[in-house]
């Protein structure tokens, strides 16, 4: 009886939640946190799945046309679970990491970790290290050299902070994040090998992705403004996309005891969808001049990335942290 049930063909769902559930076991130090999928999961009421809760599994995996690309803690999870409210997306709920740590394993792995999609719909998956791996625009550029490129970009001291607030999450005894940023906090000296430091230098892991990619194929989406105006960033993701403009403010309300936005509850059933406890946790007090000499250390590299955008993301008008 236990080898009949094993030779069972798995029904689609059942296949992409077995997927996932391999894939979650694989993304170790992934963003996406068992923690936030469990919660995800609860507040969809559903399982883990590839698309829309209302959408079913037809059609084929294809490889992805779009991905979010980055950074980590700029706002990606909350980027991906609203464009998969547009019926034309189709995304992977987990982070597939393959453009990094699994690409041994091969373009049939990846796409059939994609959920099906019909003629027109959009496959997509977010994977936030991928900006900050250097080999991964030579690997996406090989796969698909007219992919759209997303990377949702915050100001780097805040993102810095939250980077750390995570880590502190799970290794509470970890120094304190004044100590960890400097290399010799006498001299003013930052240490920018630590990794928190390191991804918010977008100007320098922009400049590899430009060598294989057109700025045309890569959208920025401010993550301050994805809190305060999601269906304006929303906007822009759509009409990057190709699109129509589905997702809007209808689709959003601002949850007061979550303090960010949260997407309402679809027509036919299931609880309004905030993300869960591991996204906007609150942050610990950082010494202001600490975040002061570090507003400093990235001034001139947020410059140089608004100058290689051609977009102000106003990180400079910011009195620090949130
Ligand atoms: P904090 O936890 O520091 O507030 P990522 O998904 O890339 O890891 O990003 C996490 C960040 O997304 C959170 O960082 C939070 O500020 C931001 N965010 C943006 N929109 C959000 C939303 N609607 N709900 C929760 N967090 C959101």
């Amino acid at each position: 009886a236990r080898d009949a049930w094993l030779r069972t063909p798995l029904a689609p769902g059942e296949m992409i939640t077995a997927q996932s559930a391999l894939l979650e076991r694989e993304a170790q130090e992934s963003s996406t946190t068992d923690e936030e999928l469990a919660g995800r999961r609860a507040a969809n009421g559903s399982s883990e799945r590839g698309g829309a809760a209302s959408t079913p599994d037809y059609g084929e995996k294809k490889l992805p046309q779009a991905l979010i690309i980055g950074v980590k803690k700029g706002g990606t999870r909350a980027l991906l679970e609203a464009i998969r409210v547009h019926p034309d997306v189709r995304a992977v709920g987990v982070e597939p990491h393959f453009f990094d740590r699994n690409y041994e394993k091969g373009l049939e792995w990846y796409r059939n970790v994609m959920p099906k999609t019909l003629d027109g719909q959009v496959t997509m998956e977010k994977t936030p290290s991928y900006f900050v791996t250097n080999e991964a625009p030579k690997r996406i550029h090989a796969m698909a050299k007219d992919i759209k490129l997303i990377v949702v970009v915050r100001n780097p001291v805040t993102r810095a902070i939250s980077d750390y607030t995570q880590t502190l999450s799970k290794k509470p005894e970890i120094p304190t994040f004044e100590v960890l940023a400097f290399k010799n906090r006498t001299l003013g000296l930052i240490d920018a090998s630590w990794s928190a430091i390191r991804i918010g230098i977008y100007a320098l892991h922009l400049e590899n992705w430009l060598q294989y990619f057109p700025l045309s194929q890569i959208l920025f989406v401010s993550g301050e403004r994805l809190i305060v105006d999601p269906a304006g960033e929303m906007a822009k993701v759509q009409d990057f996309l190709g699109l129509k403009r589905v997702v809007t403010e209808k689709h959003f309300y601002f949850n007061k005891t979550k303090g960010f936005p949260c997407l309402k509850k679809p027509e036919d059933s299931g609880a309004p969808r905030c993300l869960g406890k591991s996204k906007g946790r609150t942050h610990p007090h950082i010494d202001p001049d600490v975040i002061h000499r570090l507003q400093k250390f990235y001034r001139p590299f947020n410059m140089m990335f608004y100058q290689m955008t051609g977009q102000d993301f106003q990180w400079e008008r910011e009195e620090g942290d949130k």
